[in-house]
Formats: C-alpha cells, structure tokens, sequence
C-alpha cells in the first residue's frame, strides 16, 4: 500500500498501520532491526485469539457492530487457517505478528478490519500474546516433567533396596539405594513444577485492556476478555499490565533452575556410564559411536543436556538485563524478550524428553553398584554409630575409634567388617561380635529408618506417595 493514494487521508507512505505523519519510508536498516516478525510469528494463534475475543468484547459492549464483529471473527479464522496451512505471506515491512494479521484482515474483509483495534493497543496485545503463550508452554513443561517423575518412579520401586555408593564430594561416602537416589531427582523436578505452577498462578491476569498504557476511554469489559482467554482475572495497573515482563521471567528462572537439575543429573550418567564405574548402561536409541574408535558408545544425550542448560541460564540473564533499566511503560527493548523465552521454552522441552528416554530405556547395573558400595569403607560411619549406641562412647571418640579400624582395614587391604574380633577389640575392649551385625552394606541402608531416610522400606513408601500424588493430578 505504500505510497498508493488512501480514501481518507493524504498520500500514504512506508508502514500502512502508523505512517499518517511520515513522508519517507524507513530505511532497510531501520525496517531489519525494527520487524520482530522473523520471530513473533510463533505468537499468531495466541494474536488471532486475543484479537476475537476482543472483538467479541467490543461487539457486546456496543462499540463495534455485530456485523463488523461477524466479519472480524470470519476474518480472523481464515487467516489462522492460512498460517496453518503455511499460506501466509508473512511481511517484515508490517513489522511483527500483529500487523501482519490485521493487514491481511484488512484485505480480507475491508475496511471494518480497521474497527477491531479499537480500545486496544500493540502494547496490550503483544502482552496478552505473550502471556497466553508464556502460560500454554509453561503448563507443557509442567506436564513433561511429570512424564520424566513417572520413569524416575519405575526405578525407584525396582530399586528400592539396590545398594550403591551414596556420594559427597564425589567420594565413597554410605551406602545408600538406587531407589533413594532416583527419588531426590523426583523430589527436585517436583519443585520444579510447583515453580513452574507458580508462575502460571502468577501470570493469570489478562492485560488486555491497558491499551497504550493509561487505559481507555471505552466502556470495554476487561472481565469478558479475560474470561474468554482463559485468565483469572484482569490485570490492575494499565501501567504495569504493558510494562510487566515478569512472567516472563518467572518462566524463565523457573526453567533455568529444572536445567540446572537435568544437568546435574545428566553429569552424573556421564559419569556413571564411564567403564570405570559402569553403573548404568544408555540404551543404543540414546548413545552414539565414535567414528575412529570403534569400542566406544558415548552418552551425547546426556552431555548435550548438560550443555543446554548454558543456554537456557543465558536466556535468563539476557531477559533480566534488557529489563533492568527500562522506563515504565513499555519500550521497544522489550520486543527482545521473546527470542530469549522461545530459545529456552524449546531446548528445555527437549532436554526434559532426552533425559525421560535415557532414563527410560537404561539398563541399571546392581552388581557392579554393589560391589562399589561395599568399597572404600562406607559403612565405617555404621561401626561409630554402633559404638555410640552399645558401648555407650561420646561420638567424638567412636570416629576416632573407627578412623583407626580403617586405618588397620586398609592396611590389611580389606574391608571393615573382614577385621577380627580381636583386632577390633584391640582398639577398644568394650567391642563384642554383635558388632558385625552392622557390618554390611545391606545391614547399614536398612537401619537408615529415620524419616526421609535411605532405607528401603522408606524408599517403598516415598514412592508409592509420589504415585499417588500423581495419580490424583
Ligand atoms: N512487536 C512489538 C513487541 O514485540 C509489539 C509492540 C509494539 N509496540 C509499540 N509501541 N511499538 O514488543
């Protein structure tokens, strides 16, 4: 249209939705770093459903015809038939997703296509955009994680009483069951989805409405629109409501931190699929090979979750610094958002069904956990613990006591529970053969009995409440 004489109006030049007051068209500089739609065209379903309901609103609130609202809404529809059947031409000249779809409207159905941004603003709407799809795809996220929760529950009741080496500073520390462990990443995604709750809980409030940033002059029904696109409620500041990024950002850290914990537990498959421990063994479906060395088989899924959470803290940080020294209310900075939100909404998504197959489909070696379990003293804590309890020793002196059965064990390259009576009582005369009873690593996770402890009982029943909390979802 740029250029062509208008019905109202001089002649038009450059952008068709604000370029009344212009006489030149923006340089190609200008247009490449203004348009946004290269990226917000994912937001069209969340555009074209905002804009209906706000038609519809208009429509009942007198403010628009219900022959133009009619119009508006066939339009509409249409147009997100077109995008989905990957026939819309997509302009960067119209900027972004919003003016692209009503300038197609425009085509479509003429001049009425002008009514529907009545009492209404891009500042609104790319709000109510953005939040609607924030919200969809934190809910998603939401639901992945159960998926990843529910194979993590599989292990843990298979594993339940599977001893292996319980770990601190990456050292033989007690031990404890596989079950156990499986459940601590249960218990961190769990509290990644009631961030992620949350958050949405937070984001529940329909900005649609604010206009520009003061309101409007038009008896609109912001209750109506917010109910129609799903929202609790409308937002309560027009300031705030085109200014606000926070759910953003919300969904943002919230992500930041799930990736932390997949790639911590992805760190730890890498180690533990190493032929030095070979505690689990990755299916084929999510190993690779090496081209030069045929022997190998590498956990790429797992290192490559690890490193997408590189990304996703980064996303993060651009986010909260485009926002940090912004103006109320909105600012073109704040087109940037978006790129940074999709970038982490995708790769963590990814990440999350990565890391559930690889779960999934890995073959868990209990042998080899056992065998480790059993080496570098890990029940030492269970003979101080009995020498406290039976022999009535402060448990300052028991550790001294069992610091030099260690030394003695590894000297004599054996384990604790091989030393003989005599030698333990040769370290203190108050040790009888009841002793041994403790001196295993099976002995030693079955009397972790304390509440939230390793043992396999308690592994059976934390569990079975997962599974239940999930069943009642
Ligand atoms: N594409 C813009 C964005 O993503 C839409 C809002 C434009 N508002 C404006 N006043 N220029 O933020």
């Amino acid at each position: 249209m740029a250029g062509k004489p208008r019905k109202n109006g001089g002649p038009m030049t450059g952008n068709q939705m604000w370029g009344g007051r212009f006489s030149d068209r923006p340089d190609a500089v200008m247009e490449a770093i203004n348009a946004s739609i290269g990226f917000d065209r994912k937001l069209y379903a969340q555009d074209i459903a905002g804009s209906k309901a706000h038609a519809a609103m208009l429509a009942e609130r007198g403010i628009l015809s219900k022959t133009d609202a009619k119009a508006i809404g066939k339009g509409l529809d249409t147009i997100l038939s077109e995008i989905e059947a990957g026939k819309f031409d997509f302009k960067p000249s119209l900027e972004d997703i919003h003016m692209n779809v009503e300038a197609r409207l425009a085509e479509l159905i003429g001049p009425a296509a002008g009514r529907l941004h009545t009492a209404r603003s891009r500042n609104d709407q790319v709000a109510v955009d953005f939040r609607l799809w924030v919200k969809a795809q934190a809910q998603a996220l939401h639901a992945a994680l159960g998926r990843l929760i529910d194979v993590l529950l599989d292990h843990a009741e298979t594993h339940a009483a599977s001893v292996m080496p319980g770990f601190t500073h990456l050292q033989t520390a007690q031990p404890v069951t596989f079950g156990h462990h499986c459940l601590a990443y249960v218990e961190m995604f769990a509290r990644d989805r009631s961030r992620l709750a949350d958050a949405v809980s937070r984001m529940d409030e329909c900005p649609l409405g604010a206009a520009a940033l003061a309101g409007t002059g038009f008896a609109i029904d912001r209750r109506m629109t917010a109910k129609a696109l799903g929202f609790r409620e409308p937002t309560r500041n027009s300031l705030d409501s085109v200014s606000d990024r926070d759910f953003a950002l919300d969904f943002l850290s919230a992500a930041s931190i799930a990736a932390t914990h997949l790639s911590r537990m992805a760190e730890e498959l890498v180690i533990w699929s190493t032929p030095q421990f070979n505690f689990v063994r990755m299916s084929d479906r999510f190993s690779t090979g090496s081209s030069i060395m045929p022997q190998k088989k590498n956990p790429d899924a797992a290192e490559l979750i690890r490193a997408k959470t590189g990304r996703i803290n980064g996303d993060l940080i651009a986010l909260l610094t485009v926002m940090k020294g912004l103006p109320l209310t909105y600012s073109k900075d704040m087109q940037e958002d978006k790129e940074a939100v999709f970038d982490a909404a995708e790769n963590l998504d990814l990440a999350i069904a990565a890391m559930t197959g690889m779960v999934a489909g890995m073959t868990v070696n209990t042998d080899m956990m056992r065998k480790a379990a059993g080496s570098g003293f890990s029940i030492a804590t269970d003979l101080a613990d009995w020498l406290v309890r039976e022999t009535g020793l402060p448990f300052r002196e028991a550790h001294h006591v069992t610091g030099r059965a260690v030394a003695l064990a590894e000297a004599k390259d054996c384990g604790l529970e091989d030393l003989s009576l005599e030698e333990l009582q040769a370290l203190n005369g108050d040790i009888t053969a009841r002793v041994f009873d403790v001196l295993s690593v099976e002995k030693s996770v079955a009397s972790r009995k304390s509440f939230g402890g390793t043992a396999p009982a308690n592994v059976r029943k934390q569990a079975a409440y997962w599974r239940k909390r999930r069943a009642k979802e």
